[in-house]
């Protein structure tokens, strides 16, 4: 059997070298748990005599203690070392710099879709939103495309699986101009509405995209003439384009909801798209079936309408020349608008 020594020196040197808090407990136990050698050499002082077994209690008792204080010790240590080492985990370097902040802007589309809002808004027009899911009634037939009729094929649709009330599939609308009808049912003349929103079209290239944005405007009164949407055009793209140094001009054209119809242009006066003629709206007299489909009387009720591209009049605005960077979400390109 070890001299209590021994067993002293060899509990502390297990102590010391115990990894962590449970090598250590067991170490504990070697010494002083139910068959650990002090315990043991309690067991065996029964043996002795009275006067002997007082010295040698004596000893051990000693021993222990020595041990006991050698464990508290280790025991203090590992958690010292354990503390330390989340310190060191955990650490902040105040004197880094701050992660900071990204700040967001607003998309370039999104910002002429406010400008839009903004310039109508100054002269007395109401802004309108309504659903990107439609029916076929409000989309087209409403608007003069009747079934089968090749105006229909002028746009691509996608079409979903459910159907509307009369059995036919619902689609996302193509245009913004189911709004005029919409609106012209729920509001009585004098009607003066823009309806800015999202449309969709089986199309994708550089300068069309399936979803995109259309600006709708709509006037109807007793005597809104193509006068008035000539000095209410004008007036939109000076004001968005921030000159005066714009010119405006109509050319004719085809849409089954107004007649007549045309394609407005513009030319700048200046800057580096100088003098050529840059398509910017679809435009026209509402047609009397249109009219009639808003629930009003063409004999009395007659206005103008027009349809124009967000997009289109944002890359115009800040020369870009290709739709799908708009939509690929690249922060070099959506950081200069902001
Ligand atoms: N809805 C037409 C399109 O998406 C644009 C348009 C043309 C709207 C003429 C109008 C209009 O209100 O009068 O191509």
């Amino acid at each position: 059997m070890n001299s209590l020594e021994n067993i002293v020196q060899q509990a502390r040197e297990d102590f010391a070298g115990a990894p962590d808090p449970a090598a250590l407990e067991n170490a504990k136990a070697r010494y002083l748990g139910k068959t650990g050698q002090i315990t043991e050499q309690m067991k065996g002082l029964g043996k002795l005599a009275p006067d002997e077994r007082k010295r040698q209690g004596a000893l051990i008792n000693a021993a222990k203690e020595q041990i006991e204080s050698a464990l508290n010790a280790a025991r203090d240590a590992l958690s010292d070392a354990q503390m330390q080492a989340r310190l060191s985990a955990e650490a902040i370097d105040v004197t880094l710099p701050g992660r900071g902040r990204g700040v967001g802007g607003i998309h370039p589309v999104m910002r002429s879709w406010q400008r839009v809002e903004q310039i109508f808004g100054s002269i007395g027009f109401d802004v309108a939103d309504g659903p990107e899911i439609e029916n076929d009634w409000t989309n087209f037939t409403a608007l003069n495309s009747p079934e089968n009729h090749p105006a229909r094929s002028m746009q691509d649709t996608f079409y979903i699986a459910d159907n509307d009330t009369l059995g036919k599939p619902l689609l996302l609308r193509t245009h913004t101009s189911p709004m005029q009808v919409r609106y012209a049912r729920m509001h009585q003349p004098p009607i003066k509405v823009i309806a800015p929103g999202r449309t969709y079209r089986v199309d994708s290239d550089a300068t069309h995209s399936p979803m995109f944005h259309q600006v709708e405007g709509l006037w109807i009164d007793e005597n809104i003439s193509f006068a008035d949407l000539k000095g209410v055009y004008l007036n939109f793209v000076r004001a968005f384009f921030e000159t005066d140094d714009l010119q405006v001009r109509f050319r004719p054209s085809y849409f089954p909801f107004t007649e007549p119809s045309a394609e407005i242009d513009i030319a700048f006066g200046s800057g580096p798209l100088k003098g050529r003629w840059l398509e910017v709206s679809g435009a026209g007299q509402v047609h009397p079936t249109v009219i009639r489909n808003m629930g009003l009387d063409p004999e009395r009720y007659i206005g103008f309408a027009f349809g124009s591209g967000l997009e289109r009049l944002t890359m115009l605005r800040y020369g870009i020349n290709d739709l799908r960077l708009f939509y690929e979400g690249d922060l070099r390109f959506l950081k200069q608008f902001n």
